[in-house]
């Protein structure tokens, strides 16, 4: 494995100088031992969280994936911008086929114009519970809009799984099954001391600190199913950036962070020089929304030369933090409401003016009856498999060829592959946000409005297109937060509500002065938020929900974006070494 920074054919131009990423990952499947069971995972280069992709503004990655694992693999890089290389963003059948077993790809990009935390995962199924990690840029100059920090720390948040992810997958895609749940939560991968078995007790995550010198603290939440909390005990937290983008820095003591997310942290050691526990807590809305056990992990702060045992100061027992409730989505709402970004942002002038498409997007839980059959008994009957869904239409994933493949291939603006267009608003207007909907019970409330289709959806965007999106959670069978997240674009956030969207009262409360920049918006549970972004980048993206099993279940759509006049506005051809998509195994 080469990591770190080479030169690559750079010099023939003369005058610019290019610097190169050039990383391998090689995917395999391996045995990892926890919770006293040998459980086959698959993993790159041997290692949960994968290996960090470290980079600096501006550079050029190149990454070798090379796989060995009997599964077909795309890896995403999740939050990069791939400003006209749609081709290697690495979203499975919306911009390639899987590179399939004992097979290589390279994917090439740049980080221009981007710094801060983003991270990479697998996007076939469900195979991103062990297969992804952390994507650090840093700034060029070397300086950031804060004190450069001492240090700074990846704090990957994920879950440990004993489950065949295949199956799981499958048991997703056939209508759910809420007793497939990960065997705990972790924190770079260590579970921590609040598991064990037969008296073996797992590793804690450790951060040795120095009094009086500031952290930079880069989480990423990389599980399939759940928004968690996290608290360091003793201390404070300046939250200065989130997807890769810096905010306006805003302390506080907890910070929300949804699947896809990724917030970036300043943590001073101000403390007494002791032990504190850091947790990590995943929430969930309170019964009768369907209930998965508590996940919890702990790691630990340790300060150099703690006086912890002979009369010191500090108890044996490293220091608890109070964290929210499991069942307070509240603190999530607050914690995002409270970002906002620099105001100097270049892109912010053209989203304050005219818009030229809107998009009313209810995001819910629905079902299909079996067999194709035109009708069938729902509520929770056999004959309907539950899906999730965007606007009444749960996404399929195509199977021959990949959404931009076939862009590729159809001249100007023909439909094709059968795909259909996303609506703009939901086929029928209800409480969305009514409880009474939650329970899956025959003949409740929910059944008339259950009836959903499934197709492969997408928006088609004139380029430099100025779109509004407001997406809008919904109680139909479950009242879960959705944490929604578009490829290929930076959105701004402006603003987010409880109950139904009301474009009357809310469209006045959007921010349009300071708002955050972000890849991945926290759509609250029973409420909405509404986003702009400027459709500049051309390509096919994926739009969807990082709640795996929300994705698996359908609730997702694809952004095409046309090509701009000039070349540079152009997405070019595929590489060479794009995988073919015939001779697919899955
Ligand atoms: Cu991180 Cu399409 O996802």
């Amino acid at each position: 494995m080469v990591n770190g920074l080479l030169f690559d054919d750079c010099c023939s131009a003369g005058l610019v100088i290019f610097l190169t990423t050039v990383t391998s990952l090689e995917v395999k499947q391996e045995n990892m031992r926890h919770l006293c069971n040998d459980t086959l995972v698959t993993l790159v280069n041997g290692q949960f969280p994968g290996p960090a992709v470290e980079a600096t503004e501006g550079d050029t990655v190149i990454v070798h994936l090379v796989n060995e694992s009997p599964y077909g693999i795309t890896i995403h890089w999740h939050g990069v911008k791939q400003r006209l290389s749609c081709w290697d963003d690495g979203a499975g059948m919306i911009t390639q086929c899987p590179i399939q077993p004992n097979t290589t790809f390279t994917y090439r990009f740049n980080v221009t114009g981007q710094e801060g935390t983003l991270w990479w995962h697998a996007h076939v199924s469900i195979l991103r519970a062990t297969l992804h990690g952390i994507i650090i840029i840093r700034p060029k100059s070397g300086s950031y809009p804060f004190q450069k920090p001492h240090m700074d720390i990846p704090v990957i948040i994920g879950e440990w799984w004993q489950r065949d992810l295949m199956k799981v997958d499958k048991n997703f895609s056939n209508g759910g099954h809420f007793s497939d749940n990960p065997a705990g939560a972790t924190i770079n991968g260590k579970l921590g001391d609040l598991y064990n078995c037969s008296g073996f007790v797992e590793d804690n995550f450790v951060l040795n600190v120095e009094q009086g010198k500031t952290y930079m603290l880069r989480l990423v939440n990389a599980v399939l199913f759940s928004e968690y909390y996290f608290k360091v005990a003793g201390h404070k937290f300046t939250v200065v950036g989130a997807d890769a983008n810096y905010v306006k820095p805003y302390t506080t003591d907890v910070v929300a962070v949804a699947p896809g997310e990724t917030i970036d942290v300043l943590m001073v050691a101000d403390a007494p020089p002791c032990r504190y526990y850091m947790v990590a807590l995943a929430n969930q809305p309170p019964a009768p929304d369907p209930q998965i056990p508590v996940f919890m992990s702990r790691g630990v702060v340790q300060y150099n030369n703690a006086p912890i045992n002979v009369g010191g100061n500090c108890t044996k027992e490293a220091l608890m933090p109070e964290m929210p409730d499991q069942h307070d989505t509240l603190a999530s709402f607050y914690f995002h409401g409270n970002l906002s970004g620099l105001p100097s942002n270049p892109l912010l002038a053209q989203i304050q003016g005219h818009v030229d498409e809107h998009l009313y997007i209810a995001l819910g839980k629905g079902s299909i009856c079996k067999g194709n059959k035109p009708s069938c008994k729902r509520g929770g009957s056999d004959e309907s498999i539950e899906v999730a869904y965007m606007n009444n239409v749960s996404f399929h994933l195509p199977e021959k060829m990949s959404i931009l493949e076939a862009r590729q291939n159809t001249k100007a603006n023909g439909a094709f592959m059968g795909v259909q267009d996303l609506p703009s608003q939901p086929p029928r207007s209800f409480n969305f946000t009514d409880p009474a909907l939650i329970p899956v019970v025959p003949g409740g409330k929910l059944e008339e409005l259950e009836a959903t289709r499934k197709a492969t959806t997408m928006r088609r965007f004139a380029h430099n297109a100025v779109v509004e999106v407001v997406f809008q959670s919904t109680a139909t069978m479950q009242s879960d937060s959705n944490p929604m997240h578009l490829h290929g674009h930076d959105f701004f956030v402006l603003a987010q509500g409880h109950g139904n969207y009301n474009p009357a009262r809310d469209v006045s409360g959007y921010n349009l002065v300071d708002p955050a920049l972000k890849n991945t918006v926290q759509v609250p549970r029973l409420g909405w938020a509404a986003i702009r972004f400027v459709a500049d980048n051309p390509g096919a993206w994926f739009m969807h929900c990082h709640f795996e099993f929300h994705i698996a279940m359908g609730m997702a759509t694809v952004f095409e974006v046309a090509n701009g006049p000039t070349l540079d506005e152009t997405l070019p051809p595929p590489p060479s070494d794009l995988p073919k998509c015939t001779n697919m195994k899955e």
